[in-house]
């Protein structure tokens, strides 16, 4: 299986190490190609163009922020068609006081507006509780902690569950992708875990 990760900040760079620490193979893009290289240098990931990854890819991690993630997911809707498309984001932005004010409706999840955009791919949101520091010193552990994950497709399902299993945590399926709000900041589940992970049992006992 390939994986493409589009965006090589904070979340993109952790998962990319992890994935590769698995032996996944990970192809990184970002609007950088320069960018990409040195972060794909450091972990023995391949680089490419934002197209070549897309279509090089089975499962493709959006590493972006939501409003990238929406042109993205607009301008790649065809070339995602039948691909694993996996959504970290937090629908925030910066509210100025050190904190992050909500940019999408209160009632509302990025994973549902991004599902939308991309009907025909396999559409999943995870790596949306964790901060990148916790995710990188999380990866690993015995037990293996949990990364929540909600879909509503099966081939994705299990495509996402093996990947979070390589990255080196449990997954934990909450539900489908209406379910999303609940992973994503200000979420119940999101709140809960942010800076504490918890072990697959614990957090199976949390949906
Ligand atoms: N950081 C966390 O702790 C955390 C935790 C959970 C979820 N998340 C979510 O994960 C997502 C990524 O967060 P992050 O902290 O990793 O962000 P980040 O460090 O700012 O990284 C964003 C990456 O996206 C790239 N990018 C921007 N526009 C692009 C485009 N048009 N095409 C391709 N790549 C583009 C950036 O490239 P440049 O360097 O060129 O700008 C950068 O590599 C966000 O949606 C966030 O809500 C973050």
């Amino acid at each position: 299986m390939t994986t493409a990760i589009i965006g090589v900040g904070s979340i993109g760079s952790t998962l990319a190490r992890n994935l590769v620490r698995g032996g996944e193979d990970v192809v990184l893009a970002s609007r950088s190609l320069e960018r990409a290289q040195a972060v794909a240098d450091g972990i023995g990931a391949r680089t490419a163009t934002v197209d070549d990854a897309i279509s090089a890819a089975d499962v493709v991690i959006l590493a972006v922020w939501f409003d990238v993630a929406r042109e993205l997911l607009t301008e790649y809707a065809a070339a995602l068609d039948g691909k694993v498309v996996i959504d970290p984001s937090n629908p925030v932005a910066f509210d100025g006081n050190g904190g992050f004010t909500k940019i999408i409706p209160e009632d509302e999840s990025a994973g549902r507006l991004l599902a939308a955009l991309v009907p025909d791919a396999g559409f999943v949101k995870a790596f949306s509780t964790q901060s990148a520091p916790t995710l990188a010193g999380s990866s690993g552990l015995r037990p293996p902690i949990a990364q929540f994950y909600a879909t509503d497709d099966l081939t994705a399902d299990a495509a996402v569950a093996k990947l979070i299993r390589t990255a080196g945590y449990a997954p934990v399926l909450i539900g489908g992708i209406d379910q999303s709000i609940r992973i994503e900041i200000f979420g119940d589940l999101h709140e809960l875990t942010l800076g504490a992970a918890p072990a697959e049992d614990q957090a199976r006992k949390l949906i």
